[in-house]
């Protein structure tokens, strides 16, 4: 499935954002406009089913840090909410903080404040013009609907700062929430690959059949060498010698190590991981990532340009168009030209962010207001 609107209100620099997402996104803006924002409020969805919420915002600087710190209306709660359009599924995800009176555990008041308490969770689905709720998750009150159609109240397992998604226990019973929940499962982040020179990646690994890269590249060499295994190596040394004409990349696979190398025209030697730039690096993780054998339904890269040569924007372009064919790509980059090169090869216009009064908001778009319709169509 794929997301065709996100939209974000209330958490940390986003008071309201309404974004229509295609099969490639690109969204760009200057240090500072709200980028890695909105790459976290989709990761926040992921680690709500993944029944990683507290500990991920707990990382961030607990719910203060999350919430939106400008002005807000007396009116309006202090709460974040984040929801997506995926087909005919829509999710909307709610959390605020935990009220003074639920604070503390037994004899110890003010324990786990800073956790975030949801306040409302929804599932609907739109049929015949109508919206039909799967799931109505409000001030702790759950109804789901269940195999046969009936809204029935959910037994959760949880705490207020457990998604019902990751609590489900009976799958088979709420079909339609489970796909859901493996559809969120299913989207791929890459934040940061570390090139360091202390980096893992620059050193000899074990070898194991990787068709997923991991999130900072530490298998590298295996995900490449799975890559070849899985019959994507034409792609691979297309895509590599579009960035490095004339490079070789070679695999040295030993029964307990994996090492790759790199053969750049005109040197007597190959080079190994440890003595490559950190842009070659960085590139061929993204290779590894982007080609991957296994695409997920959405794939999400913050500022892949990193410790990378302009020079590389045009075959860095063309390696996300060719994986966008295979799975949804959001990307975030503060590097306009990788951007407009990104545009004119895929015809998806830049969403382009701006920062005013310490909003982010979207350059040239109306703003927006997070209309919280809950209370409309009760199904
Ligand atoms: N709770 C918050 N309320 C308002 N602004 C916030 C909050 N938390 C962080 N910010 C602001 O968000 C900005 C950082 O956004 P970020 O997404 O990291 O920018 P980018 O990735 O575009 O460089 C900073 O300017 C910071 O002041
Ligand atoms: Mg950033």
């Amino acid at each position: 499935m794929r997301i065709s609107r996100l939209q974000v209100y209330g958490y940390r620099s986003i008071k309201s954002i309404d974004l229509k997402l295609d099969a490639l996104n690109v969204i760009a803006g200057a240090n500072g406009t709200g980028k890695s924002n909105l790459y976290r409020s989709l990761y926040i969805l992921w680690a709500a089913a993944s029944g990683q919420l507290a500990h991920v915002l707990a990382q961030e600087g607990g719910m203060t840090s999350a919430l939106w710190a400008g002005k807000r209306s007396k009116l309006d709660d202090a709460v974040f909410r984040i929801q997506v359009k995926m087909d005919d599924l829509t999710y909307k995800f709610e959390c605020g903080c935990v009220p003074a009176s639920a604070r503390g555990f037994m004899s110890y008041p003010g324990w786990f404040s800073n956790d975030p308490d949801i306040k409302k969770e929804e599932v609907t689905t739109d049929f015949r013009a109508r919206k039909i709720h799967l799931l109505k998750r409000k001030h702790g009150a759950i109804s789901a609907r269940n195999i046969d159609g009936r809204p029935i109240e959910y037994p959760l397992a949880g705490s207020g700062c457990e998604s019902v998604l990751s609590c489900l226990r009976e799958p088979h019973l709420f079909p339609d929430l489970s796909v859901l929940r493996q559809e969120i499962l299913g989207w791929r982040f890459y934040h940061h690959f570390r090139t360091d020179l202390a980096s893992p990646l620059r050193r000899e690994q074990i070898p194991v059949f990787t068709p997923v890269l991991s999130h900072d590249g530490h298998d590298l060499a295996s995900a490449l060498a799975s890559i070849m295994a899985a019959e994507g190596e034409a792609n691979l040394r297309k895509h590599l010698s579009n960035a490095f004409p004339g490079a070789e990349l070679n695999i040295d696979m030993e029964p307990r190590t994996v090492a790759f190398t790199l053969q750049m025209p005109g040197l007597n030697r190959p080079f190994n991981a440890r003595e490559l730039s950190d842009g070659t690096l960085q590139y061929l993780c993204l290779l590894a990532a982007l080609l991957t054998e296994r695409p997920p339904n959405l794939l999400i890269l913050n500022e892949p340009e990193t410790s990378m040569h302009p020079d590389l924007y045009g075959p860095l372009s063309e390696l996300l168009v060719d994986a966008s064919k295979r799975c949804q790509i959001v990307i975030t980059t503060h590097a306009r030209e990788l951007a407009a090169t990104i545009e004119k090869l895929s015809g998806n216009k830049t969403i382009h962010l701006e920062k005013s009064d310490g909003a982010t908001s979207i350059v040239g778009a109306r703003p927006f207001d997070f209309y919280d319709d809950d209370e409309d169509d009760e199904n």
